[in-house]
């Protein structure tokens, strides 16, 4: 590739592009559908795309907020959240569940989804959903940028206390991604992605 051939810029001043392809570029992502609840006990969910898992042991997911919504309110009053997974049955209800709606609407009802109690946490988990993890939080974190100036962008981290898989996914006892329809968020405003078997490939690290 030639230098001529690169497009480069400094995103502080701009992309210089018709759509900022960050997002596009990092991705797909897995989505961090999260159910909450607030000090009263009123449920809340959402979906965040800026979310990942950043430990095995313990297990630690995290989420980020760009700004102090709802569900960091919640994670901040309560301790508690819950993961569930999306796949692409439940793309549509996903979707639906991001509306901005006041904090007292339900987005479980909103979505035609359906509460199911947790475990160890007081959050609900999607009953629909086949994979689920209720998580205790671990950090709240606000972000800030390279100059040290602070971002209202709050990474919310928590450890997986219980984990609760549809057995249909374990195949000899292997949890199986290929064949359970999870979703992924890409770039621009209506990109996601599914994967399947045909995407699968297998590489060992080197010995
Ligand atoms: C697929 C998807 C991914 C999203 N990812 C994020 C995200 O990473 N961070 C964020 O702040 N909002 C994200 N949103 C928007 C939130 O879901 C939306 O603002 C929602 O209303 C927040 O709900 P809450 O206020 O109940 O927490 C995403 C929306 C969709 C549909």
């Amino acid at each position: 590739m030639r230098t001529t051939d690169i497009h480069s810029y400094q995103p502080r001043q701009g992309h210089g592009l018709p759509h900022d392809p960050f997002n596009a570029i990092v991705g797909p992502r897995p989505i961090g559908w999260i159910s909450t609840c607030n000090a009263q006990g009123a449920a809340n969910l959402a979906p965040y795309s800026f979310f990942n898992a950043f430990n095995y042991v313990p297990p630690i997911v995290g989420f980020a907020s760009i700004g102090l919504k709802d569900t960091v309110r919640n994670v901040q009053a309560t301790g508690e959240f819950v993961w569930n997974l999306a796949t692409r049955d439940l793309a549509e209800a996903m979707n639906t569940t991001c509306a901005a709606v006041p904090p007292e609407v339900d987005e479980f009802v909103l979505a035609g989804l359906t509460p199911r109690a947790s475990t160890l946490v007081r959050p609900p988990r999607v009953a629909e959903s086949r994979v689920t993890f209720e998580c205790r939080c671990t950090q709240v974190q606000q972000l800030h940028g390279a100059d040290g100036t602070a971002v209202d962008t709050w990474l919310v981290l928590g450890e997986v206390v219980a984990v609760h898989i549809d057995k249909a996914l374990l195949r000899d006892g292997i949890y199986d991604t290929a064949n359970a329809g999870h979703i992924l968020r890409a770039g621009g405003p209506a990109d996601y992605f599914t994967v399947g078997p045909e995407q699968l490939f297998k590489m060992h690290r080197p010995r």
